[in-house]
């Protein structure tokens, strides 16, 4: 008999460099949504940060940022939890379990660590190895059953769920952690590099130009869409012309995301039509949905006792759900407790 765990979101954020639109438009305005869909709790994963080098002032700040960016952004402090993963030990200490129940082939596995440690993968901090390990820990210690991400998160979705599965046959309940669903569809799940349609958008490209940032101007969004790399071909009217044009399909998928359309929808309205006229287009859309958020944003983080005030109650609320579930597990792997 498998009984039905209740219906709850876990997502997270690390608060490591600018949010920018792939964050946005791949996580946290799926977020926003899922808080009227069922109990949603959403992290922001300091001690994932730290797996690479940072500056613990700057580690402050970006926490607080993610926070004013979580609640700029729509999501509501009374109807979901907001909390810093730091602040709840059980992160920790079933991540520690799990760093014993996931196999090192699991983990050797994983494309984010190749990409990451580079080549020189011995000067790789230990944690960024195990970052899955604790990633499945954030989830399960919730017995979360939805997890909104992008695409880049999915292998670490399908550990959580291999870790879970190994966790419940091991322990004597097959039911005793959910399989944690990732929600990754729709629009926005993969952006990619302005510069580059091939790589995707992230906060660590090199090249400023290559992403949106949600606390860039106006001015900059604008200038930043019209440097966008794209070719010379005036935009398809259906979708298989986008094949083999990843810089123009990405920029149609952003249009997409932005104004909650399809992208058939957005090549029905400017198939035919050169960059010239699209991006401008699109600049115009990006600015007039994201230039409230970032004014939001900046206005909530010049308050940092009323931001700090929803880290700790959301901290005192997340350890509500996951002391009792953490106290199950000890019992389980044979504990005392
Ligand atoms: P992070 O901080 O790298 O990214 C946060 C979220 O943004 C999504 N994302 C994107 N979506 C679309 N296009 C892009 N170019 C793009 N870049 C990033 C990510 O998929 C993610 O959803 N490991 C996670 C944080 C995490 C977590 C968790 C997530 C820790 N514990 C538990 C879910 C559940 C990460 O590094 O996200």
């Amino acid at each position: 008999m498998t009984k039905t765990h209740a219906q709850r979101v876990f997502s997270g954020v690390q608060p490591t460099g600018n949010l920018h639109l792939g964050n946005y438009l791949g996580a946290i305005r799926k977020f926003v949504d899922m808080q009227h869909e069922m109990e949603s709790i959403y992290c922001i994963v300091d001690m994932h940060a730290i797996t690479v080098w940072q500056d613990p002032k700057q580690l402050r700040d970006q926490t607080l940022e993610i926070a004013a960016a979580y609640v700029a952004a729509g999501i509501d402090p009374d109807k979901a939890i907001i909390f810093q993963q730091s602040a709840v030990s059980g992160h920790a200490e079933l991540a520690w379990v799990f760093n014993c129940v996931a196999r090192m082939g699991w983990l050797n596995r994983m494309t984010q660590f190749k990409d990451k440690a580079g080549k020189d993968k011995e000067r790789a901090s230990v944690g960024l190895f195990v970052y899955p390990n604790l990633m499945a820990a954030d989830i399960l210690l919730y017995r979360a059953t939805h997890v909104p991400v992008g695409e880049d998160q999915k292998q670490h979705l399908e550990l959580a769920r291999d870790i879970a599965t190994k966790f419940n046959n091991e322990f004597g309940d097959e039911d005793f952690f959910p399989l944690p669903e990732p929600l990754i569809k729709g629009p926005g799940a993969r952006i990619m590099s302005l510069r580059d349609g091939t790589s995707k958008m992230s906060k660590s490209d090199p090249s400023d130009l290559s992403r949106i940032v949600l606390t860039d101007d106006a001015d900059t969004i604008a200038k930043k869409i019209k440097k966008a790399k794209t070719d010379p071909e005036p935009l398809p009217t259906e979708m298989d012309g986008l094949e083999d044009r990843p810089e123009a399909k990405n920029l149609v998928g952003i249009y997409a995301a932005l104004a909650g359309m399809t992208d058939e929808a957005v090549l029905a309205e400017f198939g035919g039509e050169g960059f010239g006229k699209f991006k401008p287009a699109l600049a115009d859309l990006a600015v007039a949905k994201l230039a409230p958020l970032t004014e939001e944003m900046r206005r909530l983080r010049g308050d940092e006792a009323y931001l700090e005030g929803i880290l700790r109650t959301g901290a005192e609320k997340a350890r509500v759900i996951a002391e009792p579930i953490m106290r199950e597990v000890k019992e389980r792997v044979g504990f005392i407790v």
